[in-house]
């Protein structure tokens, strides 16, 4: 990809739409250099987002981020056209209207007649099809979706979506412009949700199933996401900061543009708590309270247990090797036999990691299963989960175990994958089935999540720590037990494993 590609800084860019992404996509335009123009039918509405702008920058002067001559300089670019006609000259012109497909079609085929023909023309719609919105133009191979994120001058992803009539040429070119204005854009196939919408579902879905499996309360898998998992924030905070309807609706429209695909169900817990009112921070309430002085539920955690004396370790832990270090270091014996890939405890319990199997499913026998980490030395966490028939014992001897290597410890209840792990290899599979299907580079998948909603590793990094076999395993005992195809592993999970073993 060549930058030289990018809009020349001296070229006009046009935004049409000038609320909260308006604003923000402006200002990066601006800070960037061009002459921004902004058009916004409301009355005024214009006129006040460029002053809103100005504001902005007034407060990078103030923390000494921009000049005093670059604010005036970067001012002096920004004008206010009253028609859509007062935007002919420009080279780049990007839409943030109402989310409606009729309203978008409608704008693009009056501006169509207004700009130059090679005017590059830009959607921010984070949900509509960006095929939609050009189906009915002239020069449909000039039009591309350029999705930022919320905040715009913080947030450095911009997905550059291709419909299915947009030429390279202008894909490249607005690729280049958003990374010529400091950005990092990734490629990606005009897709339902584009990268991180599609891509992030499970995040929010797997926790919402898990409580509604009643394997723990809002708070528990969300610290366990957290703690353990590496995620910055959990599932249940981060839609109540969202908003509950606005997570749902992007599930939903995802869910229905996949003509229902139960990969993507939405969820009836979160369906329910819509329709009672707790949209999350906004309306004070969600699956937490925000009211003053309103306390977040602790998670749930383990009173101390006794550390055992040893442990022996089964062959090769995997991506939970790292554990045998952080156990010699608490000063616990570790004995090392041959084969297996799990802990023994003192008394004969079974220690593994989550393979998307239940514990009740091994009859007679004492398993303690403990949950995914992205990192196990620098978790603060560790899930654990058991039986009824698990005994006492063995379940103390398994808290004490990670509670000597300074971690909290919570007990969930027997779901088959666990939190993270599930979650994971969900993420991991609906990653891969992307990338097969050409929506976007592995790469790009990778930097997408992790910029667009802070993941600790993109889902192909969790795979290359996890290796497929254990991503297959997962998703095909978790499909053994959930048999309507949500779980069921996609062919390029399969096939990747199959690579794996022939290395
Ligand atoms: N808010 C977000 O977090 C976010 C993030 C990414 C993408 N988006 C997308 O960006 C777009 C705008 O979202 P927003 O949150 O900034 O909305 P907003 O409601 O803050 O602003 C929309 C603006 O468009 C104006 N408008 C409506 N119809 C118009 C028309 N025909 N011509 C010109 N102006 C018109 C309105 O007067 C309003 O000022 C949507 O497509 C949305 O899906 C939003």
């Amino acid at each position: 990809m060549t930058d030289n590609m990018a809009i020349e800084r001296s070229r006009t860019v046009a935004v049409v739409g000038t609320g909260t992404m308006g604003q923000g996509i402006a200002q990066v335009a601006l800070v960037a250099g061009h002459p921004v123009r902004l058009h916004d039918t409301a009355p005024d509405r214009a006129r006040e987002a460029a002053e809103a702008i100005v504001g902005r920058l007034d407060r990078l002067v103030e923390k000494g981020r921009m000049s005093p001559e670059e604010r005036d300089a970067a001012a002096g670019r920004l004008s206010v056209a009253e028609a859509l006609d007062d935007l002919a000259d420009a080279a780049l012109v990007i839409e943030a209207v109402v989310e409606r497909l009729a309203v978008k079609q409608e704008l693009f085929a009056r501006l169509e007649k207004t700009v130059a023909d090679d005017c590059l023309l830009a959607t921010n719609t984070s949900s509509l099809s960006v095929t939609a919105i050009a189906g009915k133009l002239r020069l449909p191979g000039r039009f591309v979706g350029l999705h930022f994120f919320n905040p715009a001058p913080l947030l450095p992803l911009v997905e550059v979506v291709s419909g299915f009539a947009t030429d390279d040429t202008a894909a490249t070119r607005a690729y280049a412009t958003v990374k010529e204005w400091g950005k990092t854009p990734v490629r990606c196939a005009d897709t339902p949700g584009f990268l991180v919408n599609r891509i992030a579902r499970p995040f929010y879905a797997e926790a919402l199933r898990l409580y509604e499996e009643q394997a723990a309360d809002p708070a528990t898998i969300d610290a366990v996401l957290r703690d353990c998992g590496g995620f910055r924030m959990g599932p249940f905070e981060l839609t109540d900061l969202i908003g509950q309807d606005v997570n749902e609706a992007v599930t939903r429209s995802v869910w229905d543009a996949f003509h229902q695909d139960p990969k993507f169900v939405p969820s009836l817990a979160q369906r329910r708590l819509v329709e009672s009112g707790r949209l999350g921070r906004k309306t004070g309430q969600g699956w937490f309270a925000y009211t003053e002085g309103a306390e977040r539920p602790a998670p749930r955690s383990e009173a101390p247990a006794p550390a055992p004396a040893k442990v022996t370790v089964h062959g090769d832990l995997g991506h939970a090797e790292p554990l045998v270090g952080l156990i010699e270091a608490a000063g616990i014996k570790v004995r090392r036999q041959k084969r297996g890939g799990h802990f023994t405890l003192p008394g004969g319990g079974h220690l593994l990691l989550a393979d998307g199997e239940a514990v009740f499913e091994y009859e007679g026998e004492e398993i303690v299963y403990f949950d995914l980490a992205h990192d196990y030395t620098a978790a603060t966490r560790i899930a654990l989960a058991t039986a009824p028939t698990t005994s006492p014992e063995t379940l103390q001897e398994a808290v004490g175990l990670f509670q000597a290597l300074g971690k909290e410890v919570t007990v969930i209840g027997d779901v088959p994958g666990m939190i993270v792990a599930r979650t994971v290899a969900m993420l991991v599979d609906l990653a891969v089935d992307a990338a097969d299907r050409g929506v976007a580079s592995a790469e790009d998948i990778d930097t997408a999540m992790r910029l667009g909603v802070n993941y600790p590793a993109g889902p192909f990094e969790w795979a290359a720590l996890l290796g497929y076999e254990k991503v297959s395993q997962l998703l095909g005992a978790l499909h053994t037990r959930y048999p309507n195809g949500r779980y069921a592993p996609c062919l390029g999970v399969v096939r990747r494993e199959y690579e794996e073993r022939a290395r």
